[in-house]
């Protein structure tokens, strides 16, 4: 049996501009003791997704299981079963941290938890917030309380809705190191990010889902592999040929261009010179998975008949 099976699901929004679907036909299982990534572009319906596993919304077609429990008909028992840290930062301004923990806890009818809790706390760096009223911490610790909260009735499958936004790099690794120990020990983790080389690091396998559907699922090791080819990278402050434009995708001053093999990239820097553009401080590196999202991601728009 599937931790999480998502069958057919569809999302259709009414809005006063007419309705929108969101979440089209998606079909996914996600297994037990997985890492596994959802990925996509802002807009794409991961948090539609994300909210219809947690009962919050309700499809529109199709169904939801939780570890064969249907989100809607069975929600206690399906809402039990995970931990959701929510992507937008919601909290009781009038608790202190710990006695959130005690309510959420509380709500999952999981009583005398203060040994759990108090691991969470010193996981996560909130050890000294334990009394703190959740109105006087920062962002980044909100977002820490949020985790904890979502982990507290120690739920076999853990979804994290971009649990690193506004995070700092100290937290970031904290989290990771504690989730990873999580999934070592059998939780499933369904995580969704805009940290790529996170996603890369962490997820055995992912989705890419773009405009509500998947265009991609696929294990990680494949998706790296499918890529096979190197980047040639660099900085430059001149206006590139049109050739190599074309391929390349530009911030700011840095230049990175997709290149098959040794004797494309030669063909690239030729064209370089030809163009007069001087490349400076150049490296060549092998497609990580920000290049491979991009290139699935551009894929998808052909295909889609280029509709942005
Ligand atoms: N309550 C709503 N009413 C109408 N449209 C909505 C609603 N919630 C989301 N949408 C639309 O559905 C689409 C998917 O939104 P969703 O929040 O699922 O995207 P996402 O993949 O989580 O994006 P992000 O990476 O920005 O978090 C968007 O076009 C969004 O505007
Ligand atoms: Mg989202």
């Amino acid at each position: 049996m599937s931790a999480v099976s998502f069958q057919s699901v569809s999302k259709t929004y009414r809005t006063p501009k007419g309705d929108f679907q969101a979440l089209k036909q998606v079909s996914l299982d996600i297994e037990e003791g997985e890492f596994f990534g959802l990925l996509g572009p802002n807009g794409a319906g991961k948090t539609t997704l994300i909210s219809i596993l947690a009962g919050l919304s309700q499809a529109s077609g199709g169904r939801v299981l939780v570890q064969g429990s249907d989100v809607q008909a069975n929600f206690a028992e399906a809402r039990r079963k995970l931990g959701i840290v929510p992507q937008e930062l919601v909290f009781d301004p009038f608790f202190s941290v710990r006695e959130a923990l005690r309510f959420q806890s509380g709500y999952f009818g999981v009583r005398h938890n203060d040994a759990w809790i108090d691991e969470l706390l010193d996981s996560l760096g909130l050890a000294d917030k334990a009394n703190a009223n959740m109105r006087q911490l920062s962002g980044g610790m909100k977002r820490r309380v949020l985790v904890a909260q979502a982990l507290v009735h120690k739920p076999p499958i853990i979804v994290l809705d971009e649990p690193t936004a506004g995070v700092d790099v100290e937290l970031r690794q904290t989290l990771w190191h504690f989730i990873a120990k999580l999934n070592k020990q059998g939780h499933t983790v369904l995580l969704t990010t805009h940290y790529l080389e996170e996603a890369e690091a962490l997820c055995s396998r992912v989705a890419m889902l773009k405009q509500g559907r998947i265009v991609k699922l696929s294990p990680m090791s494949e998706l790296l592999k499918s890529a096979s080819s190197n980047v040639l990278q660099f900085k430059t402050d001149s206006a590139l040929p049109a050739g190599v434009a074309q391929r390349a995708r530009v911030t700011g001053r840095i230049v990175q261009v997709p290149a098959a093999d040794a004797a494309d990239v030669e063909k690239l820097l030729a064209a370089l010179r030809e163009g007069g553009v001087t490349p400076e401080d150049v490296e060549i590196r092998r497609a990580d998975l920000e290049d491979v999202f991009i290139h699935i991601m551009n894929e998808a728009a052909v295909k889609q008949g280029g509709a942005a």
